[in-house]
C-alpha cells in the first residue's frame, strides 16, 4: 500500500526521502516519485516501476533542496503510470502533496473545481485534493493551515496527506483513518512526517502519534502548529519511541517469503510462548481470562476479517465449535461492514488482521462496537489500529512479516485461535485434565513437525519444477484442513499468477470435476484424518478423469502413494493441529512454483502487504 514522507530541515532532503521510500518498499507498490525545492522552484521526479530503478536514473543528477515529499504508489483512481504517480503539484505551482487513502467525493469536488477554471493533468483524487485545498484558500484567504482543516471538513474518506508550500518553506500534514507521525529533531529544527516510525530510525527517537482531523505546520526552527477540527489550537504530545529492530535483512534467503516460510516453528514457539504449559495443564489468554464471564456466556463468536487471516478465522471456526461448542460464524469483513448483520452484546466479535491496519476490518469492528459486541482483536503488528480499538486480545509474536504473501502470520493466528478454543473448551469443562495436558503437549511437538517438514522443501521444488507452466490448479481439503485448501490456492494465485480454487473436497462432485482433465493439477491435503476414507475416494474420482494429484499425505501411508502422481509426507498429528502442519507444503509450493515462473515472488503484482483502503 501506498507510503508517504515528508522531510523539512538543514540536510539535504534527497537521501532521507528515499530511505524513507526504502522502508515502505516491502507493502507493495506500482510507481514512486519525489519533489523537492531548489532554488524556489519544484524538481519533480517520478517512475512507474521499482525503486532500484528510480534510484538509478537519479543517481548522477539527484534533487537539491532541503524540503521535500516523496510517495511510493499503488494506484486506486487512475492507471499506475508516471502522469498519476506522485507528488501532484497544485494548479498555480505554489503546493505540491503526497497522499495516501481515498477522496470518496472527489468528482463532484473535481466538477466545482472544472467550473472554476482549473485543469487537471493526472487522473487521481489527489490531484483533485490539493486542487480543493488551494480553491479554499484563495477564496477563503485564510492562512494556509486553516484552508487545509476547512477543505478537508469537506472530504469524504480515509487518508493521510502532507502538502508542501514552497513559498513558505513549510510542510503541513493531516490524517484521517490512514496512520501518520511526526520524528521531531533536536531544538524542532527538522521534522520527518512519515506513514510509519520505520524510516526514522537513526535520525530522531522523537515521535508525535497524530490524531485524526488535526492539521499540523511544520517549518524549520519553528514552534510545532497545531489545529483541531474547530480550528483551535493545541499543543503537540512529543513521545519517545523505541526503535524497532527492523528485520529488513534476508540473510541466506532469496526471498522473504522463504525466511518467513523457515521460520514458522520459532513464530509458533513465540506465540504459545507464556500461554500455556503442557506439564501443569494451563492456557492463559490475557484477554480471555479477563472476560471469562462474557465469553462463557457468549451465544455466538462471529468473525471478521480479510484474506489469509479470513482463512484462520475458518479455522478458528472448526476449533472453537468443535472443542468448545459455541456456535461461530465467519465474515468477509468488507460484507459485513455493509449488511445489516445481526449482532448484538451477548455476541463476541474476533477481528483477525496481521497487520491491524485493514481498513475494511476496521469498519466491521467499528459496527460491531456500535452493536455494542465484546471486540477481541487478533494481531501481529503491536499498537495496531485494530488492536486499539479492541476491548480485549492477543498479539500474535510471530515477529515482522515483509513477504506479501502471508505465511508465519497465519500459522501464529492459528496457534492462538487453538488457544483460545482449548481456553473456552476448558472453561465450558469439555476437556479432562488428562485429555488437555495430551493436547498441549502435542501442540509443544509443532514447531519440530514443521521443522521435519521444512526438510522437504527440495522434494517439494521438485513437484514445483513439473506443474510451474500449468494455468489453473484446484485445492481440496475436508474439515480443518479445508481452509488451508483455500489458503493454498490463495498463495499460489497471489505470488505465481496461476488460476487456482480451493474447495471442499466433496463438493468437487457439484461442479468442479467438470474441469479435470490431464492437465489439471490437482493437490489433496489427505493428512490421515476422521474424513480419509472419503478423500482416498476423492482421489479415485479425479484419477478416473485423469487430473494429476499431488497429495499431502502422513507419513507411512501406503494407499494414497499407490493412487496420487506425487505424495508428500508430513509427520502426524490430531486431527486439530493438521492446519499447521498442512498448510506448510503448500506455501513452499507456491513460493516455488512463482520461483520457477520467474515471478517477483515478495512484490507480487497488483498486491499490497496491508490494504488501507477498502
Ligand atoms: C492483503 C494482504 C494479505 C492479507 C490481507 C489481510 O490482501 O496481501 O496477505 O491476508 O491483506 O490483511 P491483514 O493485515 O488484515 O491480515
Amino acid at each position: 500500500m501506498s507510503g508517504i514522507i515528508g522531510y523539512v530541515g538543514k540536510k539535504e532532503a534527497y537521501p532521507i526521502l528515499i530511505h524513507g521510500l526504502n522502508c515502505f518498499e516491502f507493502r507493495g507498490y506500482d510507481s514512486v516519485g519525489v519533489v523537492t525545492v531548489d532554488k524556489n522552484e519544484f524538481e519533480l521526479r517520478k517512475f512507474a516501476g521499482k525503486l532500484a530503478e528510480f534510484k538509478e536514473k537519479n543517481e548522477a543528477n539527484q534533487p537539491k533542496g532541503n524540503i521535500g515529499l516523496a510517495h511510493s504508489r499503488w494506484a486506486t483512481h487512475g492507471m499506475a503510470d508516471e502522469n498519476n504517480a506522485h507528488p501532484h503539484v497544485s494548479y498555480s505551482g505554489r503546493l505540491a502533496i503526497v497522499h495516501k487513502g481515498i477522496v470518496e467525493n472527489y468528482s463532484s469536488l473535481k466538477e466545482k473545481l472544472i467550473k472554476d477554471g482549473f485543469e487537471f493533468k493526472s487522473d487521481t483524487d489527489s490531484e483533485v485534493l490539493i486542487n480543493w485545498i488551494e480553491h479554499i484558500q484563495s477564496k477563503s484567504q485564510k492562512s494556509l493551515q486553516e484552508s487545509i482543516q476547512i477543505a478537508l471538513n469537506q472530504v469524504v474518506g480515509a487518508y493521510s496527506i502532507i502538502v508542501l508550500d514552497k513559498e513558505e518553506n513549510a510542510l503541513y500534514a493531516a490524517r484521517k483513518g490512514a496512520q501518520l507521525v511526526i520524528g521531531v529533531g533536536a531544538e524542532e529544527e527538522e521534522f520527518i512526517i512519515t506513514t510509519d516510525t520505520s524510516p526514522l530510525g537513526g535520525y530522531t527517537s522523537q515521535v508525535i502519534y497524530m490524531e485524526e482531523e488535526d492539521v499540523y505546520r511544520l517549518a524549520p526552527g519553528e514552534k510545532i502548529n497545531l489545529l483541531n477540527l474547530d480550528n483551535l489550537q493545541k499543543s503537540p504530545v512529543i513521545e519517545e519511541f523505541e526503535e524497532e529492530l527492523h528485520a529488513i535483512e534476508k540473510g541466506d534467503f532469496d526471498h522473504f517469503m522463504l525466511k518467513e516460510i523457515y521460520e514458522q516453528p520459532k513464530a509458533i514457539i513465540d506465540s504459545y510462548r507464556g500461554r500455556m504449559s503442557a506439564v501443569e495443564g494451563w492456557i492463559k489468554l490475557g484477554g480471555i481470562t479477563e472476560y471469562r464471564n462474557k465469553l462463557n456466556k457468549a451465544k455466538r463468536i462471529v468473525f471478521a476479517a480479510c484474506g489469509t487471516s479470513w482463512h484462520a478465522s475458518l479455522v478458528g471456526k472448526y476449533l472453537i465449535e468443535e472443542l468448545a461448542g459455541i456456535q461461530v460464524s465467519v465474515e468477509y469483513a468488507s460484507e459485513f461492514r455493509y449488511r445489516k448483520p445481526v449482532i448484538g452484546n451477548e455476541d463476541v466479535f474476533v477481528a483477525i488482521s496481521q497487520s491491524g491496519e485493514t481498513a475494511d476490518t476496521i469498519a466491521a469492528i467499528e459496527l460491531a462496537k456500535h452493536k455494542q459486541a465484546l471486540i477481541y482483536g487478533i494481531c501481529n503488528s503491536v499498537g495496531s489500529t485494530i488492536s486499539k480499538m479492541s476491548h480485549a486480545g492477543s498479539y500474535t509474536h510471530a515477529g515482522q512479516e515483509i513477504g506479501i504473501a502471508s505465511t508465519k502470520a497465519f500459522t501464529s493466528q492459528v496457534v492462538i485461535l487453538t488457544l483460545m478454543a482449548l481456553q473456552l473448551a476448558d472453561y465450558k469443562g469439555n476437556l479432562s485434565k488428562t485429555q488437555l495436558n495430551s493436547i498441549l503437549y502435542e501442540l509443544e511437538q509443532i514447531p519440530s513437525k514443521v521443522e521435519e517438514i521444512l526438510k522437504l522443501d527440495a522434494e517439494v521444488k521438485k513437484i514445483a519444477k513439473v506443474y510451474h507452466q500449468a494455468n489453473n490448479f484446484l485445492f481440496l481439503g475436508r474439515g480443518a484442513n479445508y481452509p488451508i485448501a483455500l489458503e493454498g490456492a490463495l498463495k499460489l494465485k497471489e505470488i505465481s499468477y496461476i488460476h487456482a480454487e480451493g474447495y471442499p473436497a466433496a463438493e468437487i462432485k457439484h461442479g468442479p470435476i467438470a474441469l479435470i482433465d490431464e492437465n489439471m493439477p490437482v493437490v489433496v491435503l489427505a493428512t490421515n484424518d476422521s474424513a480419509y476414507d472419503k478423500i482416498v475416494s476423492n482421489i479415485q474420482e479425479i484419477k478416473a478423469r485423469k487430473g494429476k494429484v499431488i497429495a499431502i499425505v502422513n507419513k507411512g501411508d501406503t494407499v494414497i502413494k499407490e493412487i496420487a502422481d506425487h505424495s508428500i509426507e508430513i509427520p502426524k498429528t490430531l486431527e486439530l493441529f493438521a492446519p499447521l502442519l498442512s498448510v506448510v507444503p503448500l506455501q513452499l509450493l507456491a513460493y516455488h512454483i512463482a520461483v520457477w515462473r520467474g515471478a517477483d515472488v515478495d512484490s507480487p503484482r497488483n498486491l499490497t502487504k496491508s490494504v488501507t483502503v477498502e
